[in-house]
């Protein structure tokens, strides 16, 4: 099977064949995705909220990334894997951000990464594609500036802010950027900034003309127990399965039908075991 690359990537813009990214933490996900033919899956820091539980994805570290990109690449024989540089891992000079974004590729094996920002994370972005290592960037919404942002708002409402977007994605494809993530913005900027760079926009709640769409898997299959954006549309509901298993399971050990006899291993030499001395055969 044929791995995809950055080229690939950029054909299918050209194309105009619509990229499918999804977010992944581990292996079985990754593997039905992959299965499936899904372009790309991105280990996303949002694992740092739907799979480690913390508020927002600041605490998630490089290790962290590590860890799950490895047990995703596992999985992935044709998507490409992209891997997020988490919190002030790529804001504390070049160096650093060469060596974590490096170790995303070495330890966790990732075909990319990703990162949030504009012009303050260009010089970031050039030296890690200098290094061999291809960047996609993430403009819009950007959840790692949080507390800056003062909440999850869409942003570049207003004619200015939209070209301010524009140019800031410019910068990035410049510096080497082989394509770029655009997060709760409006339809018509979406489209604009598609149109207007060569590199392919994968929409996250920013409309459909976007060159490729990316869900965070807990939210599109139902599996997130907490607040889910207007953005996101549930083709499943894996919680509530998952509900129904856990407590179909906890009902039938309670009352004892779980493990029945078809689930359970016997041995004819122990079939005497159990039973009272006058009940057992006589084998001699
Ligand atoms: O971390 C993540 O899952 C992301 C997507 C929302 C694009 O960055």
């Amino acid at each position: 099977m044929k791995k995809l690359t950055t080229h690939t990537i950029r054909k299918m813009k050209q194309k105009g064949e619509k990229i499918t990214m999804l977010t992944a933490y581990d292996y079985p996900t990754a593997k039905i995705m992959d299965e499936n033919n899904v372009d790309m899956i991105l280990v996303g820091d949002s694992l740092g909220m739907v799979i480690l539980g913390y508020e927002d994805t600041t605490k998630v570290t490089v290790d962290d990334i590590v860890h799950h990109t490895r047990a995703v690449t596992r999985a992935a024989k044709r998507a490409m894997v992209v891997a997020d540089m988490p919190f002030l891992s790529y804001h504390l000079g070049v160096e650093t951000s060469v060596k974590n974004a490096g170790r995303l590729m070495q330890e966790g094996n990732a075909g990319a990464i990703k990162l949030e920002g504009g012009s303050e994370v260009v010089d970031s972005v050039r030296a890690i594609v200098n290094a061999g290592i291809p960047v996609m960037g993430h403009l819009g919404l950007t959840p790692q500036s949080i507390k800056t942002m003062g909440g999850y708002f869409i942003q570049g409402k207003k004619v200015d802010e939209a070209e301010k977007m524009l140019e800031e994605a410019n910068l990035l494809q410049e510096a080497g950027a082989f394509s770029l993530v655009l997060e709760c913005v409006p339809s018509e900027l979406a489209e604009y900034v598609s149109n207007n760079i060569d590199i392919p926009v994968i929409g996250i709640g920013s409309g459909n003309q976007c060159d490729g769409q990316v869900l965070v898997f807990h939210d599109f299959t139902g599996y997130n127990t907490g607040f889910i954006p207007k953005f996101v549309k549930k083709y499943g509901n894996v919680g509530e399965e998952i509900k129904k298993c856990v407590t179909g399971y906890i009902d039938e050990v309670k009352n004892g039908t779980f493990p029945s006899e078809e689930y359970s291993f016997f041995s004819k030499d122990l079939a005497d075991l159990n039973k009272e001395d006058g009940e057992k055969n006589d084998h001699n």
